[in-house]
């Protein structure tokens, strides 16, 4: 356990050194995957490195990541790999982007790692071990009043038939949490909301990578994440439902009303 959190501190800000490189290089450059969809050199440099340090080390586990693929399995070992969530920020010189890293074995979580290297944040947890930001222990916040949440959430890259829901969505947050947030990082919601900043997280149309490392980071830290129905998250699915646990069940109640 002690090499897979090792090689995944060790790995993320090392990724890490090269997204931050890049954002202070002010090469605006990017490509586009699709119409909204935009990617980076650094992107491509931050995975390369990952997958390269992670086969050095374990040349046997299978990686899935956003640019270099892979296969989601529930099979053996699998690093969960997005090089850089929040490619829009990076783009636009904002700085709320991170690494993303998430460890599983036989498709359950055993290690995530997640660090912004702007603001040199760096959340780790270990399945069972409590989750930790820069070395100290995180807990959710203990808001438990719906209008006293800081609710924070996400847009997709492709909206075509997903407008209505965005729009109930923020219609019910607007009449009943305190305020709103859209921050651009799913990874990095996941672990605010695990440090106690955030009190509720809903977003959909995520893929495995955005989520694989900040749902345990949060789950470790004593948050809550489902589907939207209430049912067990799966990283599949791509709906996140997350908040500190107390906020769950009031939240899931009014926020998704209406909302299909
Ligand atoms: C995106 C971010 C964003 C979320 C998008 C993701 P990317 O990831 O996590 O917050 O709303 O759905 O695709 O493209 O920057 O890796
Ligand atoms: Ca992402
Ligand atoms: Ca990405």
């Amino acid at each position: 356990m002690k090499e897979i959190t090792e090689l995944l501190r060790q790995t993320i800000q090392e990724a890490g050194e090269v997204l931050r490189e890049g954002f202070m290089s002010s090469d605006g450059s990017y490509e586009r995957k699709d119409a909204l969809e935009l990617v980076t050199k650094w992107d491509m440099q931050s995975e390369q490195i990952i997958r390269e340090r992670i086969l050095g080390v374990f040349p046997s586990h299978a990686i899935y990541g956003e640019e270099g693929g892979g296969v989601l399995t529930d099979e053996g070992w699998l690093w969960i790999v997005d090089p850089l969530d929040g490619t829009t920020n990076f783009i636009h010189r904002h700085p709320y982007f991170c690494v993303s890293i998430g460890c599983y074995k036989d498709g359950m979580p055993v290690a995530g790692g997640v660090y912004a290297p702007i603001s040199n944040e760096l959340f780790l947890a270990e399945r069972g071990g409590g989750a930790y930001k820069n070395g100290v222990k995180m807990r959710v916040s203990a808001v438990s009043e719906l209008n006293l949440a800081l609710f924070v959430t996400g847009y997709p890259y492709k909206r075509e038939g997903k407008i209505e829901r965005a729009k109930t969505l923020l219609t019910n947050a607007l009449t009943s949490v305190q305020c709103i947030r859209r921050m651009g990082s799913a990874a990095l919601d996941l672990c605010y909301t695990a440090n106690g900043v955030f009190d509720i997280y809903i977003e959909f149309d995520l893929r495995p990578w955005d989520v694989a490392a900040g749902a345990l980071i949060l789950k470790e830290a004593g948050g809550m994440i489902s589907l939207c129905s209430g049912e067990d998250f799966r990283l599949d699915r791509g709906e996140v439902f997350a908040s500190n646990g107390v906020l769950h069940s009031l939240a899931i109640a009014n926020l998704l009303m209406g909302v299909s």
